[in-house]
């Protein structure tokens, strides 16, 4: 795709990735991405803002053709799909001199062997006049690494955002327009990326109630011409409490387990709970990082295996408490054959969270009218707790 104008002087750069189905090796991809950049434009200097990820550098090597003279490449985030390809866009224009946070100066030197000489770094609050426009640097450290910046055009009101407010969306729309499938989009992404940093992001989001946005501009997914469609959804995330939500991830290897989250999931919706079971066999973790945005109560359901939880709930606690989500309570249901110590291990997996748990309800061999019983009671403390929820 050839550059496209969001403003008089402000383009839309970058590629559409429709068929990347991972990223970072970890993080599945049903949309695809985008790696965005933008091309500012002004009256005496032109700035490219972000790159793309390398293996689409001849896409942004063929857009920048109407880029005779480029003074700034601002770099907002050292990751390899945004960064990767600064190394090329600096010998193509070797005048141009990188804009970044001191922070991102010596990661630029270790990941992508630049040229340190050719990195001035700027304060946070710092701006660089381009004649008639003005690009302000914000500091916003953890979206999603330790240097991230935002850039604000300031005659223009577009904040500049990286991977801030991005989705994981592969699409020809500039702009957010089908707003169900961008929420589902950034929803997800945030879980996947951002929500383990909430607390910064909190104090990110107000710091920009200063600010007046026309439009947010990603460099992951859709640009946001209504930016009060992704700050109210961010805030909702980010500050809202969890919601009267349960989520069972599980797997079974006989059937047993299966009959406990079958049992427990009916009998906290006759409580008036909502449930979402994940068989971890089948599940894509992007669509349960998802759910854990909102969720109050999380139960691992484990057959035991070798003297602890099956290998896939351990894989998936193990996520879980990378992710810090806003979860309150949990427990550990299962069944194992002859002994174990499944509950302790998975408790001790998710250990940073600060969890309210239930007793756990294991059982030896297929469930019977205890067991079933057991989880009735699991159920009923559930919907205790979730009373308080505001
Ligand atoms: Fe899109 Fe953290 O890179």
């Amino acid at each position: 795709m050839k550059p496209r104008k969001i403003t008089e002087c402000v383009s839309f750069l970058g590629a559409q990735d429709f068929d990347r189905r991972l990223f970072d090796e970890l993080i599945p991809l049903p949309d695809g991405t985008s790696y965005n950049a933008y091309v500012v434009k002004g009256s005496e200097k032109t700035a490219l803002i972000d790159t793309v990820d390398p293996p689409k550098l001849a896409v942004l090597m063929n857009q920048l053709n109407g880029v005779e003279k480029l003074d700034y490449l601002i770099v907002q985030h050292v990751e390899q799909d945004h960064s990767g390809s600064v190394p090329a866009v600096l010998n193509r224009y070797p005048n141009a001199t990188v804009i970044t946070t001191p922070k991102a100066r010596p990661m630029l030197v270790d990941h992508l062997h630049v040229n340190p000489e050719r990195i001035p770094t700027v304060a946070d609050g710092e701006t660089i006049s381009l004649g008639n426009e003005t690009l302000e640097f914000i500091h916003a450290p953890w979206v999603h690494w330790p240097e991230t910046m935002l850039t604000y055009l300031r005659e223009e009101k577009i904040l500049f955002t990286c991977d801030f407010f991005g989705a994981h969306l592969a699409t020809t729309e500039l702009y957010a327009t089908d707003k169900a499938r961008v929420y589902e989009a950034a929803k997800r992404y945030y879980a996947e990326i951002m929500m383990p940093f909430r607390a910064m992001i909190s104090k990110h989001l107000k710091r920009l109630d200063d600010y007046e946005i026309a439009m947010i501009a990603p460099s992951h997914g859709p640009v946001y011409d209504d930016p009060a469609f992704i700050l109210g959804a961010y805030r909702h995330w980010v500050l809202d409490p969890p919601q009267n939500l349960v989520l069972i991830p599980y797997v079974s290897m006989h059937g047993s387990t299966q009959v406990m989250v079958d049992h427990l999931t009916a009998s906290l919706v006759d409580r008036g709970i909502s449930v979402k079971p994940f068989n971890l066999t089948v599940t894509d973790l992007g669509k349960l990082a998802e759910e854990l945005v909102d969720a109050s109560t999380i139960i691992f359901a484990t057959p035991t295996v070798l003297a602890g939880p099956h290998p896939g709930v351990v894989s998936a606690a193990y996520l879980i408490n990378a992710l810090r989500p806003k979860l309150k309570y949990a427990g550990v249901i299962g069944s194992y054959g002859w002994g174990g110590k499944a509950p302790e291990t998975v408790t001790g997996l998710v250990g940073t969270l600060k969890l309210d748990w239930f007793d756990p309800v294991m059982v030896k061999g297929l469930p019977g009218k205890e067991a079933f019983q057991a989880l009735d009671r699991l159920a009923e403390a559930i919907a205790m707790r979730h009373q308080s929820l505001s």
